[in-house]
């Protein structure tokens, strides 16, 4: 076949047939992340086989060993990858074969690149999930270290982006505690599912040789074999859960992100951002811009992106494995790679940020934050029922925009003109302090509730 452009394919591919299908074939340039996986699986492989009397004790001590050195030429950066072998597979036992020779053709048997690749990208999806755990304990320790410090920081709590009622910074923080806890559990049950080994379905049936999945599934820390070849060789849901729980995990770093982009605005200024995570402007001076926030709200594109492509990928594939399944690694690496990226500069800026005390405290009395515990007031106090309380409270708030003033600015004679029954103990309830400190319910945010909780929390984090 020729090697020179042809009309045919021409444009940006200066090369022939075989060249273009290379390119498009071949996935060493990225499935090489796996390298490690491929050879723990490998040695796996190979330790059964002895012991199982498919291949003898020297040659899979060979193998063994053979093995080792690939995958410290690799480590050490001088491996000779090679796109004509296609893939990480081919490349390791090539070059085992230079290093060892005819022992290392012993080493397929009763295996394919089938559940070779399902093993790998397995283990290597596994490794994922546990670094993104503590990736996640680490952002919850930050999160926690600014709960403890704010406990009882008044500020606004917020619906529709409208000022709602006062709540403490301490339980704001400690809100996204609780949903970065619910990421976690969503990766270890994705873990415990995608446990299971795949190595020995072979290319899709099983293996006439007597091999020992249990064994090479104990070898490699999963908890059993799969029991249906097919599915072993065929699925890919295993990654997809990965996805899901990383695409469900970067919403929720998204949306404190943004919080840390309003909060951090001039506008705002609940917030100030470290030096180490916000950026100038080349022609503005005064600004300070909360770029590394910007960044992981954006990076979340590629997260989704991945989940969606995969799930594109696997949906119309008939059992078993197709060559689409190639596709899953990249967007796979690329979106466990953003995760990180994204847990590690939120968990460094929510440990340096610095939150406005004054500016808070201010925020959360405006917007008649308090009108609710009055409206709550009337009803314990007077016995009214809660809809009267709500449409007494209401005229009061009408009153006070009237005014341009706010609900504690109100004489209590104006206040007795829409309900007699109001005396002046209402001014101490109007406070953003007394409002929260009140809210004692379970989960509610008075600092002593949000103390239990930092407290139970930072019990199971030790
Ligand atoms: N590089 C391939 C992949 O990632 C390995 C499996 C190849 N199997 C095959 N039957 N061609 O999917």
């Amino acid at each position: 076949m020729t090697k020179t452009a042809n009309t045919m394919w021409g444009g940006r591919f200066a090369a022939g047939p075989d060249a273009i299908m290379e390119a498009i074939n071949a996935s060493i340039g990225f499935d090489r992340r796996m390298a490690a996986q491929d050879i723990a699986g490998s040695r796996a492989h190979a330790a059964m086989l002895a012991a199982c009397g498919i291949i003898t004790d020297k040659d899979a001590e060979a193998i063994g060993e053979g093995l080792l050195t690939v995958l410290s030429e690799i480590e050490a950066g001088d491996f000779p990858f090679s796109t004509a072998l296609e893939d990480i597979h081919m490349n390791v036992e090539a070059r085992l074969k230079d290093l060892i020779g005819e022992p290392a053709g012993r080493l397929h048997t009763a295996r394919s690149r089938n559940d070779q690749v399902a093993v790998d990208f397995r283990l290597w999806v596994r490794d994922q999930c546990d670094a993104v755990d503590g990736a996640l304990e680490a952002l919850m320790k930050s999160l926690i270290g600014q709960a403890e410090a704010g406990a009882d920081w008044v500020m606004p709590g917020f619906t529709h982006l409208q000022v709602a009622q006062p709540v403490t910074w301490g339980h704001h923080m400690m809100a996204y505690v609780e949903m970065f806890a619910r990421d976690r559990s969503r990766f270890a049950d994705a873990r415990v599912r995608m446990n299971t080994s795949p190595l020995g379905a072979a290319a899709l049936a099983g293996t006439s040789f007597p091999i020992d999945r249990h064994m090479t599934a104990e070898a490699l820390g999963f908890d059993r074999p799969m029991s249906n070849s097919l599915d072993a060789v065929a699925d890919r849901d295993f990654a997809l859960e990965f996805l899901a729980s990383a695409s469900i995990c970067a919403m929720h770093l998204s949306r404190l992100a943004e919080e840390l982009v309003i909060w951090s605005s001039a506008q705002f200024r609940f917030v100030k951002m470290s030096d180490k995570w916000s950026t100038g402007s080349s022609i503005m001076p005064q600004k300070r811009n909360p770029d590394a926030a910007e960044l992981i709200r954006a990076k979340i594109g590629r997260i989704f992106g991945a989940n969606v492509a995969l799930m594109t990928v696997m949906k119309g594939l008939p059992l078993t494995y197709s060559k689409d399944m190639q596709e899953d690694k990249e967007q796979t690496f690329d979106a466990a790679d953003s995760l990180m990226l994204a847990l590690a500069a939120m968990s460094g800026m929510v440990g340096d940020m610095q939150a406005n005390v004054p500016s808070l405290e201010a925020a959360a009395a405006t917007g008649f934050s308090t009108a609710t515990d009055l409206a709550d007031w009337l009803v314990r106090e007077l016995g009214l029922p809660f809809r009267d309380a709500h449409h007494v409270t209401g005229t009061l708030v009408a009153m006070a925009e009237a005014k341009g003033a706010d609900l504690p600015d109100l004489t209590l004679a104006e206040m007795t003109s829409v309900h007699a029954g109001i005396t002046d103990a209402v001014f101490g309830l109007l406070g953003v302090q007394n409002s929260v400190a009140s809210r004692v319910s379970f989960g509610g945010t008075a600092p002593a509730q949000v103390r239990l909780r930092i407290a139970e929390w930072k019990e199971v984090l030790g």
